[in-house]
């Protein structure tokens, strides 16, 4: 059954995919799918699925990957969906089910870096797509991809990459620390603000994040210590036109699960006077319709040794 925000069981995860990454705005909602098909659609070619295979999709959300994994390989393909969040296996499910495909699925509660209930060497292929970046211990979830694996099994992975969203909020603070209240620009000092409430922003917090302390090389020596061989990693950084032109989207959606959106950092951390400013400032700024964004996605693959 699907979750709400009213819904008892949903949490943390349930809230962000389905409601706060787009703040409930369909126009909003219909472009995030199709930037996140396309995500999955270049995780699945490096996954190389054949007919008959397993496939463990792990953090599988919603159950993109699964389904059109399943639209791609057709009816012999078994998915393993494993997800930490209740909520969102609920709701994976339901969505097997109203696709005809339930019988293809599992679903397995677990998280990433240990995936219990999930046999040793039981899958041909392991993708997960944007997960990695919220575990702790990414070489430990690597050593159970490799666990669950075949031998000669495949890995494809695509993970956004948010350590330049931490430098950038880093580097306005050490701006602003570095010069006396007067000669720091009000807009500077909000914008900070707004930017350290969603990413750390010194040494120590990008230190301790899961989000912001690795690069993609290191992700490259995780795969490596955790026994993969065949390690290939691609990061696409792509300056787009944004999509986010509504000012009431762009303030109640947040850019990943750990992140408050900016109206309750607004309504936490501004006065009234600083709201209007960051308003008349960034308005204009947000509704051009010549603006852009960065995209930064990291794809990996890599095979675990034939035995
Ligand atoms: C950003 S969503 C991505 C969902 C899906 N992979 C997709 O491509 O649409 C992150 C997912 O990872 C799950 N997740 C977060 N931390 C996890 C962990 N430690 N282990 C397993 N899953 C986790 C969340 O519940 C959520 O479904």
């Amino acid at each position: 059954m699907a979750n709400d925000d009213k819904s008892p069981a949903a949490d943390l995860w349930s809230n962000w995919l389905l409601h706060g990454r787009d703040a409930g705005d369909p126009e909003l909602r219909e472009t995030v799918r199709t930037r996140v098909d396309g995500y999955v659609d270049r995780l699945l070619e490096g996954a190389h699925l054949a007919p008959g295979e397993t496939l463990a999709d792990i953090g599988s959300g919603e159950g993109h990957v699964a389904f059109r994994a399943i639209e791609r390989v057709g009816p012999t393909l078994r998915v393993c969906l494993s997800d930490v969040s209740e909520p969102m296996l609920r709701h994976a499910e339901a969505r097997a089910v109203e696709r005809g495909v339930r019988g293809q699925c599992t679903f397995v509660r677990c998280a990433a870096d240990r995936l219990e209930g999930m046999n040793d060497a039981s899958a041909d292929v392991v993708t997960t797509r944007s997960v990695l970046a919220y575990v702790q211990d990414k070489t430990a979830a690597l050593r159970e991809f490799h666990r669950i694996l075949k031998a000669g099994g495949r890995i494809s992975l695509a993970e956004p990459v948010m350590q330049d969203d931490a430098l950038a909020a880093r580097a306005m603070k050490a701006v602003i620390d570095s010069k006396p209240p007067e000669g720091v620009s009000a807009l500077m000092v909000l914008l900070h603000r707004w930017k350290a409430a969603q990413y750390p922003d010194t040494e120590e917090k990008i230190r301790l994040s899961p989000l912001a302390n690795y690069s993609e090389r290191d992700l490259v020596r995780f795969a490596q210590n955790a026994g993969f061989l065949d390690i290939h990693l691609e990061l696409h950084i792509d300056i787009v036109p944004s999509i986010l032109h509504s000012w009431e989207a762009f303030i109640n959606s947040s850019p990943h699960p750990l992140a408050p959106p900016l109206s309750a950092i607004m309504a936490e951390q501004f006065t009234p006077a600083e709201r209007d400013l960051f308003e008349r400032s960034m308005r204009p700024v947000l509704e051009d319709p010549k603006s852009v964004s960065t995209d930064r996605m990291l794809y990996l693959t890599a095979r675990k040794p034939p035995a």
